[in-house]
């Protein structure tokens, strides 16, 4: 089954960072993605520096503004330290998404445009989401460059080596917004790209002792695109997400989950290549074995690894989430292997995840 608007998957994400070159070389060492395509002075973009990352499916760009009069660029950064600024959607028509999604609510940041050279043209429109990222409606289907026009191979050969993180591709993106917000996006999403609301989780659903959230889950009707959208809940301590909002100095996008076949694998190399997760108890395993879970994997292995493993009817998931990659606690990955059919976010390890989170914003003060 299609969706309405022609979306055929994640196609890719935009970072806004403090120094490109660099964040492009810790996604390269530690998430093993190849630096495919650079744009820059070099290049003729005065203003501008971007590296395009690309590992399976999974495709990255890293921006950054040398100098300040870039200010699209530089705000951001200043405001909210390094982030993701837009994701983009591969569609079949950007002329068709972006207006069904107007006549649909969806605020527009950029019309639909051609960016062209001589190896031909990609199309491109954005609308608004969250305080100030983008969704961005490309189709790169009539261009036979390097992803965009503007892109060259990389100027300098880098020999990064790193263990092989297997990793696939985009599984869902998720976003941070204030109290009272998350219905608002919700059907703004819902409405403007004709997504449905797959999962619910309200007052109560998701809590720890001190903190609590609300999140629902909105989803393309096809379940090609899973956006999960949180708020804080009232609680006696102040939560991730007010954390985050605080220190990200608005809302936006909090995780990219990505997609494993074989997150064992996945997760020893990315250890290896030098990558933080947060810490899960031994209790947390000690239940598992309690609860005689039926999976493939070893549980030892899971535990030795800190691999969480949520099971829902006949399939199951396991997760695992790194600490904020940057200087601030907002951003941060999420690495994913869906089994048996499972289509779930892994809600009966939200509260072990969560009092991980706590504790290191104790760690942090912000509590
Ligand atoms: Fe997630």
């Amino acid at each position: 089954m299609a969706n309405t608007l022609g979306i055929r998957r994640f196609d890719y994400v935009e970072f806004y960072v403090g120094s490109a070159k660099m964040v492009a070389y810790w996604f390269a060492k530690s998430l093993g993605l190849k630096i495919t395509g650079y744009m820059g002075p070099e290049t003729g973009v005065k203003d501008k520096v971007s590296y395009y990352l690309c590992k399976n499916k999974l495709q990255f760009v890293v921006t950054g503004a040398p100098c300040p009069e870039n200010s699209q660029i530089w705000h951001p950064i200043t405001h909210h330290g390094d982030g993701v600024k837009r994701f983009a959607l591969n569609v079949d028509s950007v002329e068709h998404a972006f207006s069904y999604a107007l006549k649909n609510g969806a605020i527009p940041i950029h019309k639909p445009h051609r960016l062209k050279d001589e190896k031909g043209f990609v199309e491109e429109a954005t609308i608004k989401v969250y305080d100030d990222a983008e969704i961005c409606f490309t189709n790169r289907s009539e261009y036979k460059g390097l992803f965009k026009p503007g892109y060259e191979p990389p100027l300098d050969t880098m020999d990064l080596r790193c263990q092989d993180t297997g990793l696939l591709a985009i599984d869902h993106i998720v976003g941070n917004v204030r109290q009272n917000e998350m219905d608002h996006w919700a059907n703004y999403l819902n409405k403007a790209m004709d997504f449905e609301t797959f999962v619910d989780f309200g007052p109560g659903d998701i809590s720890t002792q001190y903190s609590a959230l609300l999140s629902k889950v909105v989803r393309s009707k096809d379940n090609v695109i899973k956006l999960p959208i949180n708020e804080p809940y009232l609680g006696l301590k102040m939560s991730q997400i007010e954390e985050y909002i605080q220190e990200y100095r608005g809302t936006g996008i909090q995780h990219i989950a990505i997609s494993t076949p074989d997150i064992i694998s996945s997760i020893q190399a990315l250890r290896a290549n030098g990558i933080d997760f947060l810490e899960v108890p031994d209790t947390y395993y000690d239940e598992l074995r309690h609860r005689k879970i039926q999976i493939s994997e070893n549980l030892d292995d899971l535990q030795k690894l800190k691999i969480l493993c949520d099971v829902e009817g006949q399939g199951y998931l396991l997760q695992i989430f790194t600490k904020p990659i940057g200087d601030r606690p907002t951003f941060f990955f999420e690495i994913i292997q869906r089994q048996k059919g499972a289509q779930g976010f892994g809600q009966g390890n939200f509260k072990a995840l969560f009092e991980a989170i706590e504790h290191d914003q104790k760690r942090r003060g912000n509590w």
